[in-house]
């Protein structure tokens, strides 16, 4: 439809008034979308549900459009604030982002914590509430030590296999398990499985963080085929799926570190990385990686 209103004779001031809304609405709609292909999100990114027809759902994304472009404001402001969060220059660094899933575990993850703190490291963890409720220290560690930790629901339940009712449940669950042990809520999730549907996309309230680099050391219980396979994936931007309940994992992550600083990675949490690349992350989007 290419008419601008000057072409349409209209003798009804309220009809151009209403016109005028729906043009302003959907040149907003146009510029959000045009924003989230400058900001570069990968092919992994799972599209939202883009104006549906009721009216709630334009009000939704005039809101939506409405924050995108204050937060879009603020972005010159967000990497200096990275480099003081990570410590260290990260201007024309290489990036990637270390992520682990399915703890806290008392043995595996504690060890893993040390390893993290003599190498300077920070990444992110997603966290299962039922290993929570029997480690609750270690998640209070994570925190004060600087890692971000992420939801990975309480059960660790296919979420796209779930009633709504089971994916609301597993995401309550998960508020209330972190305000009784680090008094905030998660603000990511990673769901299990990387399954995401419709329901899973409207139910979930925060971002949704699937990986680019899965080594898959749950099947490869070998430190070498580890520190091989993720070595041989990595780029910049990357987010990296590990596992902090494997042995063999925890012994490659050292190596890891250091082979990937040699090559000039710098390693930031995940909403460090996002900052870094100027992407603001919403609830009900999934994001895989964070390329330049
Ligand atoms: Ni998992």
């Amino acid at each position: 439809m290419a008419l601008s209103l000057r072409e349409v004779n209209i003798e009804l001031p309220w009809l151009k008034v209403v016109l005028a809304v729906v043009f302003a609405v959907t040149a907003g709609v146009g510029m959000q979308l045009a924003m989230r292909e400058k900001l570069g999100q990968e092919t992994k990114v799972v599209e939202a549900e883009v104006a549906g027809d009721s009216g709630e759902a334009k009000e939704m994304e005039e809101a939506k459009v409405a924050e995108g472009e204050t937060k879009e404001a603020e972005e010159g402001e967000k990497v200096p604030e990275v480099e003081r969060e990570a410590g260290r220059d990260i201007q024309g660094k290489k990036l990637v982002a270390l992520s682990f899933d399915d703890g806290p575990a008392a043995e595996t993850t504690t060890r893993l914590l040390g390893i993290l703190r003599e190498k300077g490291v920070v990444v992110t963890f997603f966290v299962l509430g039922n290993m929570v409720e029997k480690n609750p220290e270690i998640l209070k560690q994570q925190v004060r030590e600087g890692h971000e930790v992420g939801s990975h629901t309480v059960t660790h339940a296919n979420l796209a296999a779930s009633t709504v009712e089971g994916i609301r449940w597993e995401e309550a669950r998960m508020d209330e398990i972190f305000q009784e042990v680090i008094q905030r809520k998660p603000d990511l999730t990673r769901p299990p499985y990387g399954a995401i549907d419709e329901a899973v996309r409207q139910n979930v309230k925060r971002p949704l963080v699937l990986w680019s680099v899965d080594p898959e050391d749950w099947k490869y219980k070998s430190a070498d085929e580890v520190v091989r396979r993720v070595e041989g994936a990595v780029f910049d931007g990357a987010i990296v799926l590990l596992h902090d309940i494997y042995p063999t994992t925890i012994e490659a992550v050292p190596r890891i570190i250091d082979d990937l600083r040699q090559q000039g990675y710098e390693f930031l949490t995940i909403p460090q990385l996002a900052k870094a690349r100027g992407v603001v992350m919403e609830g009900g989007w999934a994001y895989g990686s964070f390329r330049p």
